[in-house]
């Protein structure tokens, strides 16, 4: 397996997106759940993606904590104004978002969301202080063709790579294969690290400095059986999971590994 040629220490991420799933009451217990079994001393950083609507009341029931914070699944690429339907970046921070997920496949897909409107919704986090999570990946019949480096390469640079570096080093990134999305299908740990460490040689190559301390999360079909080996990877500082999240005792199981991952490495 290819290791990382640019060693720093990181702290890794657990978040949970749960797309457009859970009741009202599902969530908030789903909330109760996790917040009772994350510990002050958790080494991992956990992030719950909700739908908008739940965003305030999960952050009530999990409480002001440094370890545990919210995130949008999407936000908008405009500032404010009449755009129906939208949610704004100042909105969310207003409410204590503190991360939004950025370009998800099934936005990219079902929303037909591109580039440059990414390259905006990015921009509009950064003026609001939050953080994006810029999701990224490539299709089957891309990774049938050998071109997943070239496709993963032309999304961050369309919509990262006009950032400064000290923004682009406190972003993260969700490399997130579409084949193995809602699949069951992950990658092995081997095609996670070598992608992983082909994205930050690519950030290297513009923006030095951020290249050991950018995040990349890995995400598709992530388990409690498969995240350790993912945990173990030089490049892999987390997980964005997607089915695994909407289960209390899954997810915590998947953050008690990154956290033995993070005792492994100290
Ligand atoms: P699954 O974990 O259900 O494959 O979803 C991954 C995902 O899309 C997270 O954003």
């Amino acid at each position: 397996m290819p290791k990382s040629s640019i060693p720093m220490k990181r702290q890794k991420i657990v978040a949970g997106n749960w797309k457009m799933n859970l009741s009202y009451a599902q969530a908030m217990s789903l909330s109760d759940a996790i917040a009772a079994a994350v510990k002050e001393e958790t080494t991992c950083e956990i992030i719950l993606a909700s739908p908008f609507v739940y965003l305030h009341d999960v952050l009530r029931r999990i409480g002001h904590r440094d370890c545990i914070s919210i995130a949008a699944q999407n936000v908008s690429d405009k500032v404010q104004g009449a755009y129906t339907g939208e949610v704004s970046a100042a909105m969310l921070a207003s409410v204590g978002v503190e991360f939004a997920l950025v370009g998800h496949s099934e936005r990219r897909e079902f929303y037909s969301e591109n580039d440059n409107q990414l390259a905006a919704k990015v921009d509009r986090c950064l003026e609001n202080g939050i953080i994006p999570v810029f999701c990224c990946g490539e299709r089957l019949a891309e990774r049938e063709t050998n071109r997943q480096m070239e496709v993963v390469a032309e999304q961050l640079t369309a919509a990262l790579f006009h950032l400064t570096e000290s923004q682009l080093s406190e972003s993260i990134i969700a490399y997130e294969p579409v084949w193995a999305i809602g699949t069951g299908k992950t990658a092995t740990a081997a095609q996670a690290q070598e992608m992983h460490a082909n994205i930050r040689q690519l950030i290297q190559s513009r923006f030095p400095n951020a290249a050991g301390k950018i995040r990349i999360l890995y995400g598709g079909s992530v388990t409690a059986s498969n995240a350790s080996e993912l945990f173990a990877c030089n490049d892999v500082d987390g997980a964005l999971v997607g089915g695994a999240s909407l289960k209390a005792a899954d997810f915590i199981s998947i953050i008690h590994s990154c956290n033995q991952s993070e005792r492994n490495l100290a």
